[in-house]
């Protein structure tokens, strides 16, 4: 009666690895539980996501191929795009987000076009406003660039009005932080950068002003929800941005948050179950509205009960 904080499976947005092929359902090493899986099998996932009353999925691409401009991006055909279609016909009911980068679809592994060996800001721009669009004409619900480009937000925003989804919201990882808890994300969507690191776009997790920089910079240009990423090591940002601003502050558990918990588990060391809601609860009692999590249906199935 006096609790304070409750989770419920509608905080969850949970997000799945969409790859080529077909009858692909391939797990994550580094993440028990959680898959590579070709079109055909991420449909029945999502069903069953859905079925936990997990209300959104976002999805990451793994595309076949990859080159210097990350075409596979926004490419009508693919692989993120066929999901969304698919996904769409088969369970319309769950909200599709769609992961917004070029981390994934480039040769190099970095979230831009590369220009004497650094990424080229405003000319990653084009790029990610016609990965969206096409997201969006595949029948995606929301965009979620993750790229942190500066002006990434409101490229996005012009060009989906201009192409008719005026009404399409734009979830944006506002604070992300450079951070080492992206590891085993980095085996699941195979977008390792070849060279160097992501340190001259993400954010220093020394700061903690300049997150509400950034923060008010994306909702400047249009941000209708704004992420803190990752969650754990960061519930102070979590907690400054949902008491500085009045949108929706969503915060992702990100995959070596998870990671951690399953192999201290597999080890004996911890009890999963009560960890992870711990977690989750403390990133929701910081602020967090809504929390992506590959935790999401394990935590839905034990608030079902
Ligand atoms: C793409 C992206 C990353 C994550 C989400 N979108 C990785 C990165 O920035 O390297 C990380 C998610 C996770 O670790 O669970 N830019």
């Amino acid at each position: 009666m006096v609790r304070e904080t409750s989770l419920s499976p509608d905080d969850f947005i949970y997000p799945l690895f969409v790859t080529y092929g077909k009858n692909i359902h391939r797990e994550i090493k580094s993440m028990p539980g959680c898959f590579q899986e070709s079109v055909d099998k991420i449909v029945k996932h999502a069903k069953e996501v859905y079925s936990l009353g997990i209300p959104a999925v976002i999805l990451f691409g793994i595309p076949e191929h990859k080159d210097e401009t990350g075409s596979g991006a926004y490419d009508p055909h693919g692989v993120v795009q066929k999901a969304i279609k698919a996904i769409k016909d088969k369970a319309p009911e769950l909200y599709v987000i769609t992961d917004v980068c070029m981390c994934e679809y480039t040769s190099h592994g970095h979230c831009g076009i590369l220009e004497k060996g650094g990424v080229k800001n405003d000319a990653t721009l084009e790029l990610l406003a016609r990965e969206a669009v096409s997201h969006a004409r595949a029948g995606a619900d929301m965009a979620a660039p993750s790229d942190m480009m500066d002006g990434r937000v409101k490229a996005i925003r012009i060009a989906l009005d201009s192409e008719g989804f005026s009404e399409m919201p734009i979830m944006s990882y506002a604070a992300k932080y450079a951070s080492a808890f992206y590891g085993p994300f980095r085996e699941a969507a195979e977008s390792t950068p070849k060279f160097g690191d992501r340190r001259s776009y993400q954010m220093d997790p020394a700061n903690r002003r300049e997150a509400l920089k950034e923060v008010a910079l994306d909702i400047g240009e249009g941000a209708d929800i704004v992420m803190v990423k990752p969650a754990l090591a960061y519930l102070d940002i979590i907690s400054d941005v949902r008491n500085a601003f009045n949108v929706p502050v969503a915060a992702y558990n990100v995959s070596g948050e998870y990671s951690l918990i399953k192999a201290g588990a597999k080890l004996g060391w911890i009890d999963e179950k009560r960890v992870m809601m711990e977690v989750l609860t403390s990133i929701k009692r910081a602020g967090a509205d809504l929390i992506l999590t590959y935790f999401a249906k394990d935590a839905a199935k034990i608030l079902n009960k």
